[in-house]
């Protein structure tokens, strides 16, 4: 898609991943709008890259309406990138006893109740557009996670919100072909942000504790080398 001139709601776009792909778009001549729980930063991030932000908790529907409505403001609305996630490190049976039921809630809900409101929002507008003379009318780009087919100890709630996101991403893409709607999601391993960095640094309180990891793809790990420290699966088995 040529990004120039396009509109794009990138939520988690305060952070990470989503302040990457948001810098990204800006500097390919996207408006972006951002989405996002921080405020501070949001703005921040959104005051440097020349775009909008909006205080948005993903899994809300009135949230999720008005930050397709800041966007469809600034003109035409063509992406939206789901980056907004949590990663709670929970065992099903813990120190404390059974896995609370909040926190898997929460975790579907942010994850996977999350992207699919925004996706359904966005398309919905996107669905209006006037197609591109590729017969384009949007995209849209969800996070997964690998622990989505691999997930590792105390990742049950996180595991099973990226299988769902990673589950409903074709027949979303069926659903929207028609209209000329691409939608697609990445599984991607782990890689620096400050939700890893949190977590690798043991986290403040138990807040951060809870903080789990995504586990890559890699050996069995018996074949890792001795000098080389998974410390990353090492926390995540807290
Ligand atoms: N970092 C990794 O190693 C890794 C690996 C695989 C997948 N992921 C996934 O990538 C995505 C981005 O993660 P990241 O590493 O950039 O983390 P991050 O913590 O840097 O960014 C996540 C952002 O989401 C926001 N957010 C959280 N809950 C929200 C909500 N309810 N509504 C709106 N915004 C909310 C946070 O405020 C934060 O700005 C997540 O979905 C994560 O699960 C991360």
């Amino acid at each position: 898609m040529d990004i120039a001139g396009k509109v794009f709601i990138v939520t988690g776009g305060a952070s990470g991943l989503g302040e990457g792909t948001a810098r990204m778009l800006a500097a390919n001549g996207g408006k972006v709008v951002i989405a996002d729980l921080q405020v501070e930063r949001g703005q921040a991030v959104a005051q440097e890259i020349g775009g909008v932000f909006v205080k948005c908790d993903v899994s809300s529907e009135d949230d999720g309406k008005a930050v397709v409505a800041a966007a469809t403001a600034q003109g035409k609305l063509m992406g939206l990138v789901n980056c907004a996630g949590i990663a709670p490190a929970v065992k099903t049976v813990g120190k404390d006893g059974a896995h609370p039921l909040a926190v898997y809630t929460k975790t579907i809900m942010v994850n996977l109740v999350g992207s699919f409101n925004m996706i359904r929002l966005a398309a919905e507008a996107m669905c209006r557009n006037q197609p591109e003379p590729t017969g384009e009318r949007g995209v849209m780009i969800s996070t997964a996670s690998v622990a989505a087919y691999d997930g590792q100890i105390g990742q049950a709630a996180y595991a099973a919100s990226k299988g769902g996101v990673v589950g409903m991403t074709l027949p979303i893409a069926r659903d929207l072909a028609r209209n000329g709607i691409r939608n697609m999601t990445i599984a991607p391993g782990i890689f620096g942000t400050p939700m890893l960095f949190q977590h690798a640094a043991g986290g403040a309180g138990r807040a951060g504790r809870q903080r789990a990891l995504p586990q890559p793809p890699g050996p069995p790990r018996g074949l890792r080398h001795a000098g080389a420290p998974d410390h990353h699966q090492r926390h995540a088995q807290r």
